[in-house]
């Protein structure tokens, strides 16, 4: 018997076991009537071996509290946080009410079947299936949740029952994404996926009807892991950096076999939106690891179409690592900053500048801009002081005046990824709202928090009290009602 304790498992990290239907949820506050629709957000929950009852099984609870931990007591060490079975979170407004809570496991077929239920089955990437835990979003009026890495997306209904596994009517060839981009201008939505098995990465763009109408093949050494990318409304942007899949890690049986490849030259590549593979102009770069890209856009006098004019310039706002991921494990890593990359595509060059130099992630943007250029972005901090007090944050940055505002909440608070979302579809830019979870620890629950963007610091416009805690998790959506 093992005393180890796996830190993905410990705190707010810990799964919850069961999943739960809440109606009229208590509100602090008054919660905008304009906001219909869902706030999304998904995570990794690891299910534990499940009995016929329920993954509150007759011996009481499942998971790391439970009789075997997230995968029996063996592998309880080779847990890693990024391949847990997801679970997907969502909270429905209407009319000034929080209608309900529900959190359910996306059920994979291996997910299904610890659950003893049916499967129903659905186009998998025979032998490669993992229940999706990065992304939740809405596109072509369905909800998908997403993974990377090889695993197919996977569509649920609206109240977050999963409907089976997606390969978007026959038209994606392997696995799929967790970061997309959705250009505002078509409504298409683009990606790069990755796959171990891979000597490429998958460029797609997907039809507003949900079919793959395009895709490249840019090959790529060494099976780089690709969490991100960036898009503006010239090109495709591509980091190809030296975190790379390792057969021996996983020949030692990681979970999550990726490591720091000090041999693997970092670069970063530009490909015209309407160019192939052949047509990538790559730079190197510096070695760091990216998460994710704020936002990007074109700037200067270049026409771009089709060829690299002297003038053009791309502009990347991003969150960066000096390095990261070394044996497969996240603790000990620089702390990540707000960086921006100035790319010039004729000279080959990119300049890095450090934007804000205190440690955050989790950056988002008002997605009408993505593509274009925008004023203001947000993060997320765990280390934050604000008038002498110590605690977890929200960022909010002004590219223009270089000013930045920082909203605190209590250490422990665990506060999430922070979701904009616009007052009206006519609004400017940060007129709006930011919707994220923070734990409040005297209640022992979570709540949804709706800030005025445009008040960042002050009191939230209103604050939805979950019934339950919501373990810390990755990355969310709001899906409005359809008009
Ligand atoms: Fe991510």
């Amino acid at each position: 018997m093992t005393t180890f304790k796996n830190p993905y498992l410990q705190g707010l990290l810990a799964p919850v076991t069961e999943e739960v239907t809440a109606h009229d949820l208590p509100v602090t506050g008054r919660i905008p009537s304009g906001l219909r629709g869902r706030y999304l957000r998904i995570g990794p929950n690891p299910l534990g071996p499940v009995g016929p009852d329920g993954p509150v099984g007759p011996d009481g609870p499942v998971g790391p509290d439970g009789p075997d931990g997230p995968d029996g007591p063996d592998e309880d060490a080779s847990y890693h946080w990024f391949t847990g079975d997801g679970m997907v979170h969502g909270i429905r407004l209407r009319d000034g009410r929080a209608e309900w809570y529900r959190n359910r496991w996306v059920r994979s077929r291996d997910v299904v079947e610890r659950l003893g239920e049916p499967w129903a089955g659905g186009p998998l990437v025979e032998g490669f299936d993992q229940s999706p835990n990065t992304h939740v979003i809405e596109h072509a009026g369905e909800t998908y949740a997403l993974i990377e890495g090889g695993s197919r997306p996977y569509r649920l209904d609206h109240e977050l029952r999963t409907l089976g596994p997606c390969d978007f009517g026959g038209t994606l060839k392997g696995g799929y994404t967790a970061h997309t981009k959705k250009d505002p201008d078509t409504g298409e939505l683009h990606a790069i996926g990755y796959f171990f098995g891979w000597e490429h990465l998958e460029y797609t763009v997907l039809s507003t009807d949900g079919r793959i109408v395009r895709s490249v093949e840019i090959p790529v050494a060494d099976s780089p892991m690709v969490h991100d990318f960036a898009l503006t409304q010239k090109y495709v942007v591509i980091y190809d950096l030296p975190i790379t899949f390792s057969m021996r890690l996983a020949e030692e049986g990681l979970s999550l076999p990726y490591a720091w490849n000090p041999k693997h030259p970092a670069r970063v590549g530009l490909m015209s939106r309407d160019g192939g593979a052949e047509d990538i102009r790559w730079i190197d770069i510096p070695p760091c690891w990216v998460f994710h890209t704020l936002n990007a856009y074109d700037s200067g006098s270049g026409s771009g179409s089709g060829s690299y004019d002297d003038g053009d310039r791309v502009v990347v706002d991003l969150v960066s690592f000096p390095s990261f991921m070394h044996g497969g494990r996240l603790e000990g890593n620089p702390p990540p900053t707000l960086d921006r990359w100035t790319i010039d595509p004729v000279r080959g060059s990119v300049r890095q500048e450090t934007v804000d130099d205190r440690a955050q992630e989790f950056p988002r943007v008002d997605e009408r801009l993505l593509t274009r250029p925008h004023r203001y972005g947000y993060t997320v901090t765990a280390e934050a002081v604000v008038q002498n007090q110590a605690g977890e944050a929200l960022m909010k940055h002004d590219y223009v005046d270089g000013s930045s505002e920082t909203r605190l909440f209590p250490a422990g608070s665990g506060v999430g990824e922070a979701v904009f979302v616009p007052s009206g579809s006519f609004s400017a830019e940060d007129d709006g709202y930011l919707m994220a979870l923070t734990f409040d620890p005297e209640r022992q629950g979570t709540d949804l928090v709706i800030i005025a963007s445009q008040d960042f610091a002050g009191e939230p416009v209103a604050t939805v009290h979950l019934p339950v805690r919501v373990p810390l998790g990755f990355h969310g959506t709001w899906a409005p009602d359809a008009a």
